[in-house]
């Protein structure tokens, strides 16, 4: 909690560590109310780093000290001082031998940083700086130690103790304790530190490395839950196998432990050889858990799996290099589930998740660049910016060396940086360095904030048969960042002719031949001009295929270059994005003027997609599904909340009506024979049917309401028994009302559907859900304690609910700030993401914008404020 203004930590002020901590021996006396931590730490002075001033400070938050001994000696008083933060001791030697004692309380740690008590467990996150609220250390990921870690509980509460590496031995105890001691043989830093205590069974499976190494797989669950964890344990075993494959990577130590709780802050953490998971992103079964959720599984599981070489074995200097890891393992998951499913879906949801969440952070108050060069509290750089446009600068690379190259670059950094802690700069050397290429352009989409724009012209010289783009790159100022330089991207290119068939680009001074189809072209000036010879007549421009880099391109299409592009595009990102423009246009155009006429041709394109028999039908349903209100609304200069949403069901309704033979005829024949399968497959045709439904429902009519209803009864998976229920809600009163009461009694006793229930209800677009959220706040199930919970509620009504959150008269922003005041001083870092929706204020009509800055400030006014809320609340406001 901050009294005076928290300063930030600036990445130009980053120096190595003057001590070292080579072995780290740590021994808990394991209790929800207290437990105390006993730590011997092996400190020497850093060779590679200039002497101080002969003193030593640790990081150290809410610990109760009760021992402290420096080379067997206990320490006076005089010789150290205690502070809020920090532990300082006066004089240490170049090498020496420091012991502690600390008391601490899991059961009152809401924060859910540092040791905690979830539910029956104990579980720990040090991810980013929570390990300084378990015991006195060099807090900092360039820190790495050997630990050893001795586990002492009662037996009957605690039966299974677990730490990160090898198990060492277990003991009984008296008096109904027992000792366990786990190894790890792996320098690490401490915030991959973890441990974990509680009544839990286990999932056990192995797998047999590329090496022949025999690895036993673990994933540690509540008794209840035993049944609902297959599905992780596959996709981790495909993880597994793929990483040796794709990267050449194979495991390290002899045991994987995963272990689910239900009190998580974000999704999970990849401790080393010990993974903690917010159970959601574990258990799963068709008739608990959607068809999303086990994707999400699935990638989850893979991304903290891969983090063992890309964060583990090689980590990050500093918080600032956090992409390093983040961005890397991204893209790592992202090709994954593009490999295990489908290439096309996959790089659509990147993109939608990108155009959704990164843009608008880039355009807002909080805009930072993949490497920030400054921070007040770290928590609040777990952003789509560090995660998911690092990952496309990941992509961008390996776009630009191709995969050979691309491939032995990740080799050479692995062999060349195994066991350090470096940089974003590190890495991309290793890219240089075997590709021959100078980056130094390329380094700037590092150190810029702001998505860059594409303004392209094209003309068509039918005389000469060329046609010419004319290519326009800038980027709008960020805070901090008045002026942009010029960036270099690859700008993956194809030409279709009138009849869809690709052309060569062929440009002039090629030696070679082209063959038809995409070409990868390199951008680094701000203007770009692309002459593309032999063309008969003009061509339509595929431009940006597999969304090649993250840019928002701006040029002037005709309604008939879409309509073309979504035909015959082979390109599925092109396909998709063309569907995704002529929405918007069209989206755009009703929000301004609902009598605007949607035309004939367009309604028939989307007709085409439907019958299309050779699109995967997951395809087809992206191609179906409409921009975001939220998306929408960051395409206008004021936004207009009522307008869009009005337009969303203006256009469904359109659709549904002109197109309803042919959704019904989707809706009928992607009926799935196999309802609790989680195939691709099956996952795209049931996305496809629903899709259909939804539309159908915007129009009003008994037989599909019958339908819906119908859905709801009989599914016996979760993915239709949702997306029925949701729009049975959506469409109001007593239609929703039973089946919420039904689902409810049905679903009582599985917490993670009870998140649905609670979401359903909060992302309704009917009248009065912000009213019926506060009342939710008050039901026996509702708790500010658990994260999962409160986004299921709050989360979903902020973020995923437009025309209801900005509500006119403000109750939404109301809510908001009261949630984030009550929840700020029990769990900071959910307080602050909470905030993100309102801090764009400045997007909308001057009425909304006096209310959420009216909001804003009154959170920021509050005495003590964690530094979270703060650090957001107050760039909001700058
Ligand atoms: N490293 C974890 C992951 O991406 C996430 C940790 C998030 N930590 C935080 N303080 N928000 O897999
Ligand atoms: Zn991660």
């Amino acid at each position: 909690m901050y009294r005076d203004r928290p300063h930030p930590v600036r990445l130009a002020d980053y120096r190595p560590p003057e001590f070292l901590i080579e072995r780290v021996d740590l021994t808990f006396e394991l209790d929800e109310q207290v437990t105390t931590v006993h730590a011997l730490l092996e400190f020497s002075r850093n060779p590679a780093a200039t002497r101080g001033d002969g003193s030593l400070t640790l990081d150290g938050e809410q610990l109760e000290l009760i021992e402290l001994k420096l080379a067997g000696q206990t320490l006076t008083p005089a010789e150290y001082q205690l502070e809020a933060e920090a532990l300082r001791i006066h004089r240490v030697p170049d090498r020496f031998q420091l012991e502690t004692q600390v008391r601490i309380h899991p059961n009152r740690n809401t924060a859910l940083e540092g040791l905690y008590q979830s539910g029956p467990m104990l579980c720990t996150q040090c991810e980013a700086e929570g390990f300084r609220k378990i015991t006195f250390f060099l807090d900092r990921p360039d820190v790495l130690s050997r630990f050893r870690t001795t586990l002492i509980a009662d037996q009957d509460r605690f039966p299974v103790l677990l730490a990160n590496g090898n198990l060492v031995s277990e003991t009984r105890l008296p008096a109904g304790r027992h000792q366990v001691i786990w190894d790890d043989p792996f320098p690490k830093p401490c915030y991959l530190f973890a441990l974990i205590g509680g009544d839990l069974s286990v999932v056990e499976d192995q797998f047999r490395t590329c090496s022949g190494r025999d690895i036993g797989l673990r994933i540690f669950v509540e008794p209840h839950n035993l049944d609902r964890c297959g599905h992780a344990m596959q996709a981790l075993k495909k993880a597994m196998r793929w990483d040796e494959e794709r990267f050449g990577r194979e495991y390290d130590l002899d045991l994987y432990m995963i272990v689910a709780v239900s009190h998580f802050n974000m999704g999970a953490m990849e401790n080393k050889g010990l993974n903690v998971f917010n159970d959601k992103f574990v258990l799963a079964s068709p008739d608990t858990a959607t068809d999303e959720d086990f994707q999400g599984i699935e990638s989850v599981i893979a991304h903290e799996y891969f983090h063992n070489w890309t964060g583990n074995r090689i980590t990050c200097r500093d918080w600032f290099q956090l992409s390093l890891k983040e961005g890397f393992t991204v893209y790592r998951d992202q090709e994954f589930s593009a490999e295990v499913g489908s290439r096309d879906v996959q790089r659509i949801a990147d993109a939608r998740f990108l155009r959704n969440h990164q843009f608008p952070e880039d355009a807002g108050p909080m805009a930072h660049p993949v490497r920030p060069d400054s921070y007040i509290e770290i928590n609040n750089f777990y952003t789509p910016t560090v995660y998911n446009k690092g990952a496309e600068l990941v992509r961008m690379q390996a776009c630009l060396l191709g995969p050979e190259l691309f491939r032995r670059a990740t080799d050479r950094y692995f062999e060349r940086h195994d066991g350090q802690a470096v940089t974003t700069d590190d890495f991309v050397r290793c890219i240089e360095e075997v590709s021959g290429r100078d980056l130094a352009q390329f380094r700037r989409w590092y150190a810029q904030a702001g998505t860059p724009y594409l303004d392209i012209e094209a003309d068509h010289d039918a005389t000469r048969h060329l046609y010419r783009l004319r290519i326009r790159q800038w980027t709008p100022p960020t805070p901090g960042q008045p002026v942009k330089e010029p960036l270099h991207l690859p700008f993956a290119l194809g030409l279709l002719d009138d009849q869809g068939r690709e052309c060569p680009v062929r440009l002039e001074g090629d030696v070679q031949d082209q063959p038809a189809g995409t070409r990868v072209l390199e951008l680094r000036e701000l203007e770009t001009e692309i002459c593309v010879l032999g063309l008969r007549t003009r061509p339509v421009p595929s431009m940006l295929r597999g969304f090649s880099a993250p840019v928002k391109l701006r040029y002037a299409f005709t309604n008939a270059d879409l309509i073309h592009l979504m035909r015959y595009d082979r390109d599925g990102f092109c396909r998709w994005d063309a569907a995704q423009r002529l929405q918007e246009r069209l989206l755009l155009r009703l929000t301004q003027d609902p009598t605007t006429l949607i035309p004939d041709d367009v309604v028939a394109a989307f007709r085409d997609a439907l019958r299309d028999p050779a699109t995967d039908p997951a395809l087809i349903a992206e191609l179906l599904t409409f921009p975001s209100e939220s998306y929408l609304a960051d395409q206008l200069d004021v936004v207009d909340v009522d307008g869009i949403h009005r337009a969303h069901r203006q256009l469904a309704s359109h659709l549904g009506t002109h197109l309803n033979d042919d959704l019904m005829a989707a809706y009928a024949h992607n009926q799935d024979p196999a309802p609790t399968e989680v195939t691709p497959r099956a996952i795209g045709r049931r996305r496809l049917k629903n899709r259909a439904l939804a539309l159908l429902m915007a129009v009003d009519g008994a037989k599909v309401f019958n339908l819906c209803q119908t859905q709801f009864e009989t599914a016996d998976n979760m993915t239709d028994t949702l997306a029925a229920l949701r729009l049975l809600v959506d469409h109001g009163g007593a239609a929703g009302d039973a089946p919420l009461q039904r689902f409810y009694e049905r679903w009582s006793q599985v917490p993670l559907v009870i998140d649905k229930w609670f979401s359903v209800q909060a992302s309704s677009c009917r009248e009065g859900t912000v009213e019926r959220v506060r009342g939710l706040m008050a039901h026996p199930d509702f708790s500010l304690r658990n994260p999962n919970r409160v986004r299921s509620l709050i989360g979903a009504l902020c973020h995923a609910n437009s025309v209801q959150f900005h509500a006119a008269d403000g109750s939404g922003y109301r809510l908001l700030s009261d949630v984030v005041l009550e929840l700020d001083p029990l769990n900071p870092q959910i307080a602050a993401r909470l905030l993100k929706p309102i801090l764009s204020w400045r997007r909308y009509d001057a009425g909304r914008q006096a209310q959420m800055r009216r909001e804003l400030a009154r959170v920021l006014e509050t005495g003590e404020l964690s530094a979270d809320v703060y650090e957001v609340a107050s760039k909001a406001l700058d």
